[in-house]
This record gives C-alpha cells, sequence and structure tokens, in this order.
C-alpha cells in the first residue's frame, strides 16, 4: 500500500520535496494557506489550511493516515509538523525545541542559559529606548520570528535605529524583535543530518550576503574557508547546541558566525535549508538531502555514505541592487546555460518587470548552480556569470 507524506506549505522552495517525494513513491499531500501556490497542483491531494493552524494540520493528517511529516525550507511551519509528529508518534523534533528555534528572542535566551557565545542582545518592541552611548559598535535589528532576512538590518547610529524599527518589527507577528551586537567574522551555514544524536552527514557551506547595511543571502560557496580546526569547533558547537535541544534525528540547517575565539551560532533549525541549498548540496557531495529527510520522516531506511567528498560549488542568487524595471542580458543567459560549469541557470522575473531591490530573500530574480575545480575557480566562475547576465533595474519612465 501507498503510504503518505505531507508536505508543510506549497510554494516554489517547496516544490523539490513534493516532487522527490512522489519519485520515491509516497503518496503526497500538501497543505498551505494559498490555494494558487504551486505544489498543490503537483500532489496527490491538498488542502487550504494555514501551516501554522496546528489543530488545522493536525487533522488533515489523522484523516489523511500520514505515515510522516515534513517541512522543509519554511521556518514558520517546523513547530506545526513537530506538534503533528509528537501527537501521532511520528518522527521529528521535540515541539517543545522548535518553539526556541523559530524565535529569535527565545534561542539567544537559550544559548545564554546554556553558556554558548551570543551576541549582547535586547529583546525590543516599538516603544524601546536604546540606551546612550549604545552605537559606538554596530548592532542589527531583527524581526522575532521571521526569516530570509527580512526586516533584517544592520544599524550603526541612533538615526538608523529609529529608520529600521517599525518596518522590521512589521515583519513579526507579535511587533517584536531582537537588537543584537554586530559581529565579524565568517560567515557560514551549516547543511546536515542526524542520526541517532550524532552528526552523520555535514557540509559547511560559506554564505555571501548583501552589501551593509543588509544582510540577505546572494548566495553560497563551497569550500569554506576555514582550517580544519576551526571547521571541528563550528561541527563541535553545533552538535552540543542540536544536543541540548534535543534534538537527535533528521536534516538541520544552521548559520554561524566563527570568530577568533569562539563560534556564535545564529540561528538553527531542524529542517532542510532553504536558499536551494538542497541542490548545492546535490551538486558538491552527491548527496540527496531532500530524500533523506522524506525517507527518515516516514521511518523508512535510509544510507548515509561515511566519506563524502567535497567537490567545489557556488549558488548565485541573482537581484537588483535598487528598485526599478529588471534588465538583464538573455543572449548570455542561453550561452551560460550551454557552459559545462553551468548545472542550471533560472530567471523567475521577466525583464520589463518592475522589481525591488534585492535586501530580502523574496526580492531575488534567479539563480544559477555552478560547479569549478578549486574554490578560487568558483568565485571567478560567479563574478563572470554575474557579469554576463548583467542584471540591473533601470529607472522607470513616468
Ligand atoms: N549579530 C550579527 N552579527 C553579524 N551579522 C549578523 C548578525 N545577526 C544576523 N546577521 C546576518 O544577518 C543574516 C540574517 O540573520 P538571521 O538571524 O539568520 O535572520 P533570518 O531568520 O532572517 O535568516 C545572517 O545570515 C547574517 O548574515
Ligand atoms: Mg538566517
Amino acid at each position: 500500500m501507498q503510504r503518505t507524506v505531507l508536505v508543510l506549505a506549497a510554494s516554489v522552495y517547496q516544490l523539490d520535496a513534493i516532487r522527490t517525494a512522489r519519485r520515491l513513491g509516497y503518496r503526497t499531500v500538501t497543505v498551505d494557506n494559498r490555494p494558487e501556490n504551486p505544489g498543490h497542483a503537483m500532489a496527490d491531494a491538498s488542502y487550504t489550511v494555514d501551516t501554522t493552524d496546528r489543530d488545522g494540520v493536525l487533522e488533515v493528517a489523522r484523516r489523511e493516515s500520514i505515515a510522516g511529516i515534513v517541512s522543509p525550507c519554511t521556518d514558520v511551519a517546523v513547530p506545526t509538523a513537530a506538534y503533528v509528529a509528537e501527537q501521532l508518534g511520528l518522527p521529528g523534533p521535540p515541539f517543545k525545541s522548535t518553539l526556541i528555534t523559530c524565535s529569535k528572542s527565545a534561542f539567544r535566551g537559550f544559548l545564554k542559559a546554556h553558556k554558548f557565545a551570543c551576541p549582547a542582545t535586547f529583546d525590543i518592541d516599538p516603544t524601546f529606548e536604546p540606551e546612550p552611548g549604545l552605537f559606538d559598535r554596530k548592532w542589527v535589528v531583527k524581526p522575532n520570528r521571521s526569516s530570509g532576512s527580512k526586516g533584517v538590518v544592520i544599524v550603526d547610529s541612533r538615526a538608523s535605529f529609529d529608520r529600521a524599527l517599525h518596518s522590521s518589527l512589521a515583519f513579526d507577528p507579535d511587533r517584536t524583535g531582537v537588537l543584537e551586537e554586530f559581529i565579524g567574522g565568517v560567515d557560514g551555514t551549516c547543511e546536515g543530518f542526524l542520526r541517532d544524536g550524532r552528526i552523520a552527514f555535514s557540509l559547511l557551506l560559506e554564505r555571501v550576503t548583501a552589501p551593509a547595511p543588509h544582510v540577505a543571502t546572494h548566495g553560497h560557496r563551497v569550500p569554506i574557508r576555514l582550517s580544519p580546526v576551526d571547521r571541528k569547533r563550528v561541527l563541535e558547537t553545533i552538535r552540543e547546541v542540536l544536543r541540548a535541544l534535543d534534538i537527535v534525528e533528521g536534516p538541520f540547517d544552521c548559520d554561524f558566525i566563527v570568530r577568533p575565539d569562539d563560534v556564535v551560532i545564529l540561528e538553527i533549525s531542524p529542517r532542510l535549508g532553504g536558499n536551494s541549498i538542497t541542490p548545492l548540496v546535490r551538486a558538491s557531495t552527491g548527496l540527496d538531502l531532500t530524500e533523506l529527510t522524506l525517507r527518515s520522516a516516514c521511518r523508512d531506511e535510509v544510507a548515509i555514505p561515511t566519506d563524502v567528498e567535497e567537490r567545489p560549488a557556488g549558488l548565485v542568487l541573482l537581484g537588483t541592487s535598487r528598485a526599478g524595471v529588471l534588465a538583464l542580458d538573455l543572449d548570455e543567459v542561453e550561452r551560460l546555460r550551454l557552459e559545462s560549469w553551468v548545472v542550471y541557470l533560472e530567471l523567475d522575473a521577466t525583464p520589463g518587470t518592475a522589481v525591488e531591490a534585492f535586501i530580502d530573500g523574496r526580492k531575488r530574480v534567479g539563480e544559477a548552480l555552478l560547479t569549478g575545480a578549486s574554490r578560487e575557480q568558483v568565485d571567478e566562475r560567479a563574478a563572470e556569470l554575474l557579469r554576463r547576465v548583467n542584471v540591473r533595474a533601470l529607472e522607470a519612465h513616468v
């Protein structure tokens, strides 16, 4: 009999999971509050239920007698997946832990309580009054429960804080956020998979970000430029944090910053990473994390290779530095697609349409996955691709 997997959300970011689930032979059910989202059309059954409506999703899960539940590439749905899994005795992270990992404020409190490295942090709301002298160094304003760098801004003066505050908090359902000290260091992301409390697979990626004061992820590169000792420090810290959260099985996605004396975990979430990290992991290591995640969510046998080779690769997210009318070189896009080192190059906006500046994840206009013989070559090719596609925003004629 065909077993059913429930995929939370059905936007473009979940298509890979929905496709993979079907390819693996699972009956695939989606829930999402937007019936027009593209994933529903691919699923065997779909429901218009908000992914944060825990009891609504539980009802669907019961009705569909699901074998497993996943929340790929979306943070807000992770507690729902955990809640449903706990209620039905299916694999999933502890619900209690997901309430910590999906709240920046709660996660900072957790780091402090467990004596992990943590930047100085204030919980903020629209009435927050920064103490005088605070802005003699840089800080970061963030909405509490949000993702994709929406509303995350670096501030270095009272005036820039005041400008950022309200628009940032608008991304949080309760209008709360955090103001935390800016940390300098190597920006990285770790994509991994846990088995019986052990990190059975991990890949460290270097994160390329938008120019300050913004922080949106503009891409990832493999291998990360860290010494073997630093890599070990990162993985050790992640292991300890996951252990303290009692998360022992399944995928995780972690953003961190490496400083000379410590590793700061910015965020960690028991789900597959967004920003097309899964195709990048596949291109670099051959491992399909989506497949692993679905199979382990349904308690099917998973085989994780022990010695994974890390081939140089890069993911480039395309966007414009300011708002305007999108322009890019379509002939070059076609030529680039024929290059042996371009795995794929996709556009999700058409030249001539209005675009906003690429300051958060939703404002991207396309992406490319590329490979190289070395990290240097990956960086050169990423720069070449950006130069040749020449994505820009033109002034709108009024
Ligand atoms: N304290 C900090 N110091 C330096 N950079 C930071 C800090 N906090 C966040 N960032 C940058 O901002 C990005 C987004 O912040 P994050 O907390 O991960 O929010 P989101 O949930 O929107 O991804 C991070 O990936 C990192 O590049
Ligand atoms: Mg993040």
